[in-house]
């Protein structure tokens, strides 16, 4: 983590500023904590990662595999000590799922689709505040890091943030964090990217979170509508024409060239021998 982030985040529990303990730095922020003093809660930063989920006994208790690894790649005692407190509860373990699609993404980052979300990008005037919710291991934010002020991705994936931290650029920092939390309190930003995420992420929420960040500015967002997800399925799915239409609702204006839904070529490689291919929907919204 950059130290210069601090200025922007806010504690997700209590929206207070937040203060940091280093325990060690490079070039950035190793490792340490992102406390804060009114609510008194304690955000870990390992291996450059800060974990900002308001409660991290929580975090850990569906990622158990995760939290061994974690207490293994700390240094400090006080942060072996706060992963050791935190594994409390057990539930379905993610950690291993995550590994497995931070993998797929680095192997499929030559999919048509993000070259094609690259070029739209690139039309757009450059950003000051640019976030990306479930940016995965940062292949856009990356790129839009070369024309923005300030980069910043979020990702509940410990795995795929870690991946996404090995890119060192000064202005692009990346967060486990939960795409509806308050991680960066009332900031506004020029651009919001949500790319592929309303299967997982309820559909109204993540609009309205997004609507929120965005006074003037883009709003860029793609989707396959692959809602089909048996018990885990979101309650309020949408389609090309309710999210148009939710956007419309919320202030923002769609651009003539994504008014008509689109299908652009998503190719993700599973394993050697297996491919997803799925035809992405782009919509790119403006609020004036
Ligand atoms: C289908 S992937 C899309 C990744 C990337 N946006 C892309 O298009 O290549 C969805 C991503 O959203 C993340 N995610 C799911 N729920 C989230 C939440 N509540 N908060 C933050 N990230 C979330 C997942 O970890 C995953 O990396
Ligand atoms: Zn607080």
């Amino acid at each position: 983590m950059h130290e210069s982030s601090l200025e922007f985040l806010r504690c997700v529990n209590c929206g207070a500023k937040l203060e940091l303990d280093v325990f060690e730095s490079q070039r950035e922020i190793e490792e340490g904590f992102i406390h804060c003093k009114k609510c008194k809660l304690q955000f870990p930063i390992i291996q450059k990662v800060p974990i900002l989920w308001n409660d991290f006994s929580k975090y850990l208790s569906s990622r158990v595999l995760l939290g061994g690894k974690l207490y293994k790649l700390t240094h400090s005692n006080k942060l072996k000590d706060f992963v050791k407190k935190s594994l409390k509860t057990k539930d379905n373990d993610r950690s291993n799922l995550e590994e497995k699609w931070a993998r797929v993404y680095q192997n499929s980052k030559t999919s048509k689709f993000y070259s094609t979300i690259k070029k739209n990008l690139d039309s757009l005037p450059s950003s000051k505040f640019v976030l990306e919710h479930g940016c995965s291991i940062g292949i856009i934010d990356s790129h839009l890091a070369n024309s923005s002020e300030f980069v910043f991705g979020i990702d509940r994936s410990f795995s795929a943030i870690q991946v996404a931290k090995k890119q060192f650029k000064d202005n692009l920092d990346y967060f486990v964090a939960d795409s509806p939390s308050p991680v960066f309190g009332k900031l506004k930003f020029d651009l919001v990217l949500a790319l592929n995420v309303l299967e997982i992420i309820e559909p109204e929420i993540l609009l309205n979170t997004v609507s929120k960040q965005i006074s003037k500015g883009y709003f860029v967002i793609s989707d396959p509508y692959d809602f089909d997800r048996g018990a885990n399925s979101v309650k309020n799915p949408v389609d090309a024409s309710s999210l148009r239409l939710n956007l419309n609702n919320l202030g923002f204006k769609i651009s003539n060239s994504t008014k008509k839904p689109s299908f652009i070529p998503w190719n993700l490689k599973i394993n050697s021998r297996t491919t997803l291919n799925y035809k992405v929907d782009l919509v790119i919204a403006q609020k004036y």
